[in-house]
């Protein structure tokens, strides 16, 4: 029996939980988590609802539960240190120690460590610490900036000229808001293409990608109104997405591989688990966003269940440093993720409402996320609900699928209409065909 810690409570930890089951070996879930999802309760062996960066309750629900190895869901519990609190322990996690998951939590240090290592994808960037030499660099840059606070914000420190800020005064100011917050404040040039996420598992030497998907942050069709966590996202059935180029996939794998060897010769430590790069196709190749140290969330709900190879051995795999030992293979499907979200949501969403899922077709996987199951049935919590994904030959197919399986909820609920649709997908190609020439 194989007894495995899962830090966090989303539809991401659901179909983390939900790949650990489908291992040929007999597996005991244990779940640490900020609520409990009805979805994962049904997997699990023992569940606990706590403060996911509560580390003693963690060490202390891991060692009464004698779980062998963990793996963290989210960002928040990685930059508190819940992977060193466990390896105390004994308790070795296919995700990142403190240190090395300073590629999420420090904007600033990721950059900096592409540039000392000379690692191709930075934008012009500057981290600045004060007002020194911040206004001479506003100039330089000119209207294309974006100003970033360093530390872990919830996807909210980011601020992009011409879409939350204009002009050099108003980005000093938000700048200064975030040198006045305590933190360091990232300046850097606006970069202009379609954005992608490619997700590697790393042990430290080795890394191996995991297909290519697209997330859409924007709340509204179109990719209208504010930033999500992630409404949805699509992948192709060759793993790559329509507009990129197979050049483009080998630069962004390329960038992470060497990225994991700098971090391992700056920090002494190896990076284990998910290097997770958010990329953006430009029209002189692909350049680096950021890195989250974790699965997506909506992109791993794409690729995990394409995963062929045991998810039990990848694990050991990483945490053992011998990725490539092993052959890590992925079903060539496409697939198309949707999730229903609260009306209002993310800034006013409903909640303690009932939603009634109708009929899901075959082919759909759901994953549940912020639902609270209750005797009458599910009821909305407050963030993103249910996460509805088609997997099928054709994204054509996949999107009907999702589409067919989130248009039957109801309730106080919305979803974006387009995801995965040809008509947007088009346009992304059009936008790089532009770009390119
Ligand atoms: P991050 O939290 O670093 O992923 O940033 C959030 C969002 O801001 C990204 O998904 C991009 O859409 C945007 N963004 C961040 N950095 C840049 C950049 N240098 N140029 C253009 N957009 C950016
Ligand atoms: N897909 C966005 C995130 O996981 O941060």
């Amino acid at each position: 029996m194989r007894k495995i810690l899962i830090i966090g409570n989303g539809a991401r930890e659901h179909v983390i939980a939900e790949t650990f089951k489908r291992s040929a070996q007999e597996v005991e879930l244990y779940i640490f988590g900020g609520a409990k999802n009805p979805g994962i309760v049904s997997l699990a062996a023992g569940y606990e609802v706590g403060d996911v960066c509560d580390l003693e309750a963690i060490a202390a629900f891991a060692e009464k539960s004698e779980v062998e190895f963990a793996v963290v869901g989210p960002e928040a519990p990685i930059a508190a240190g819940v992977v060193d609190r466990l390896r105390e322990l004994g308790v070795a996690s296919a995700s990142p120690l403190q240190t090395v998951g300073r590629l999420e939590s420090s904007k600033g240090f990721t950059r900096d460590l592409l540039k000392k290592y000379e690692i191709y994808g930075n934008p012009e960037f500057q981290v600045f610490e004060n007002e020194e030499g911040l206004s001479e660099f506003f100039d330089h840059l000119g209207e294309h900036y974006v100003v970033k606070a360093d530390g872990l914000k919830g996807g909210k420190g980011v601020k992009v000229s011409g879409d939350h800020l204009n002009g050099k005064e108003e980005g000093m100011a938000y700048a200064r808001e975030c040198l006045a917050d305590g933190g360091k404040v990232v300046i850097e040039e606006k970069l202009v293409g379609p954005e992608f996420s490619l997700m590697s598992f790393c042990d430290g030497m080795n890394t191996v990608e995991m297909p290519c998907v697209q997330d859409h942050k924007r709340a509204y069709d179109g990719d209208e109104g504010p930033n999500t966590g992630g409404m949805g996202s699509y992948g192709g059935s060759d793993h790559s997405l329509p507009f990129l180029s197979d050049a483009d996939i080998k630069e962004a794998a390329q960038i992470t591989r060497e990225v994991a060897s700098a971090l391992k010769e700056e920090t002494g430590e190896s990076f284990k688990g998910v290097m997770y790069g958010g990329f953006i196709a430009t029209a002189k190749g692909v350049r680096l966003i950021e890195y989250n140290a974790r699965f997506g969330d909506p992109e791993a709900m794409n690729v995990l269940p394409l995963l062929k190879t045991d998810f039990v051995e990848l694990c050991e795999a990483i945490i053992h440093g011998r990725l490539n030992e092993l052959a890590v293979e992925f079903e060539q499907k496409a697939t198309v993720c949707k999730y229903v979200v609260p009306e209002g949501y993310p800034d006013s969403p409903a909640k303690d409402k009932k939603i009634v899922v109708g009929e899901v077709p075959d082919g759909v996987k759901v994953y549940y996320s912020s639902v609270d199951q209750r005797e009458d049935g599910l009821y909305l919590s407050g963030s993103r609900a249910i996460a509805f994904v088609g997997v099928a030959d054709s994204l054509e197919e996949a999107e009907k699928l999702a589409a067919s399986a989130v248009g039957s909820v109801e309730g106080p609920v919305f979803y974006r209409n387009d995801i995965g649709t040809a008509e947007l997908i088009e346009k992304r190609v059009q936008m790089m065909k532009e770009l390119r020439g």
